[in-house]
């Protein structure tokens, strides 16, 4: 079954893939597999949804290659490009859950071009090879509940209930789980009510920070759509919950096309502040190294946590302004007593609203334009 909170339109259409349950594992998957899997890993969250993977599919030595296009990492919000790292890790775990789904077990291998997920300088190639996923038959075949559960995920930013608990069994299975997969990275569970508030007020200091300079404001702008854009990549207003007048306000106001008020710019980064409140569980994913590597894991660790949230009937959203601007990132380190860098720090919860549960999904690019290579 689809999920109802898909809109229609070309741009929504990847969220329409088949389950295709029941296919047979051969000794490496056929190029027609390869592309499903490419299909399930296309619904991976990206940062501000930019979608900055292209895929390469290998059928010759049975991988699904992923390439960075370096005009999607994001000079003002992702510098270092950690953003779209972890986005990559992200887009990594839903491929190799899909594989797994069919009975592939799945070897990530490093390419070229790991130093090179950083925002694109003059003169450089924009396309270049990062990583890719080696299927092979056997290992644990996964459930197909994991393909639903891909469908199903979205980022919900809207205010949670507070008074919904995630059970204590789940959370100690996800830290154990990310423990046991993910080498270099700890999960930390934080639930209290005093650290909610801090880490709320953190967050929204973290986000006017950032919102108050021009050049920031304006990348945001540009990828905050309004709301009957038909764009395969960018954010629609109305996946936070703003009117269709409200997107246009803040699309333009980012920009600096129009005037935004005060309010208007506190509103946004206040509403990450209610988001972190109101939480049941607020996850921190902090990594030994801020490496390349640790941060993809970071981003596979996620989505795997993520999935399993959404099959336990919680959902999620991420918030980077913690992670990437330095003040409130050493404020978390100390609170969680750690010498691990907090890489993603997302939360956890059921909307206070039902109805903000069913937001639509973000947009996706058609498959077959993000393929690259020999192929
Ligand atoms: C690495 C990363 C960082 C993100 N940071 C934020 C954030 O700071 N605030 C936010 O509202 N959403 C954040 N997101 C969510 C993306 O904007 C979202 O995944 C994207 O728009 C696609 O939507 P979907 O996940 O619902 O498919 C982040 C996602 C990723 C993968």
């Amino acid at each position: 079954m689809q999920p109802d909170d898909v809109p229609a339109g070309p741009a929504f259409d990847a969220w329409r893939i088949g389950s295709c349950e029941g296919a047979a594992a051969l000794d490496r998957p056929t190029r027609d597999q390869l592309a499903w899997i490419a299909g399930y890993a296309l619904l991976a969250p990206t940062t501000h949804n930019t979608v900055p993977q292209r895929f390469e599919l290998r059928e010759d030595d049975g991988a699904l290659a992923l390439w960075v296009a370096r005009e999607a990492i994001l000079p003002e919000s992702d510098p270092v490009g950690r953003q779209a790292t972890v986005s990559l890790g992200c887009v990594v775990e839903n491929a190799a859950i899909a594989g797994a789904v069919l009975g592939f077990s799945a070897e990530i291998e490093p390419l070229s071009g790991t130093n090179a997920v950083r925002p694109r300088h003059d003169g450089e190639p924009d396309l270049v090879p990062v990583v890719a996923v080696r299927f092979r038959a056997g290992g644990e075949r996964l459930a197909p509940g994991w393909l639903d559960a891909m469908r199903h995920r979205k980022m919900v930013r809207a205010e949670y209930d507070e008074r919904v608990h995630v059970p204590p069994a789940l959370l100690e299975e996800l830290v154990a789980t990310v423990g046991a997969l993910y080498r270099g990275l700890t999960l930390h569970v934080l639930t209290d009510a005093p650290t909610r508030l801090f880490l709320g007020k953190f967050q929204e200091l973290a986000d006017t920070t950032v919102i108050n300079r021009e050049r920031f404001a304006r990348e945001l702008g540009d990828w905050l759509l309004p709301n009957d854009s038909d764009a395969g990549v960018g954010m629609r207003g109305r996946e936070f919950g703003l009117s269709d007048r409200s997107t246009l306000r803040m699309h333009l106001g980012l920009r600096g096309e129009e005037e935004l008020l005060p309010d208007e710019t506190a509103g946004f980064a206040k509403a990450g502040n209610v988001g972190m409140r109101t939480a049941s569980a607020v996850l921190v994913l902090t990594a030994a190294e801020d490496d390349f590597a640790h941060r993809l894991a970071a981003g596979r660790a996620y989505e795997r946590v993520a999935l399993r949230l959404v099959e336990a009937g919680f959902c999620a959203a991420m918030h980077a302004g913690i992670t990437e601007v330095e003040a409130p990132n050493m404020a978390l380190r100390g609170r969680l007593r750690t010498r691990q860098r907090p890489t993603v720090v997302f939360r956890v919860g059921r909307p206070l609203h039902a109805e903000d549960g069913q937001r639509p999904h973000a947009s996706r690019p058609p498959l077959d334009t993000l393929l690259v290579g020999r192929d």
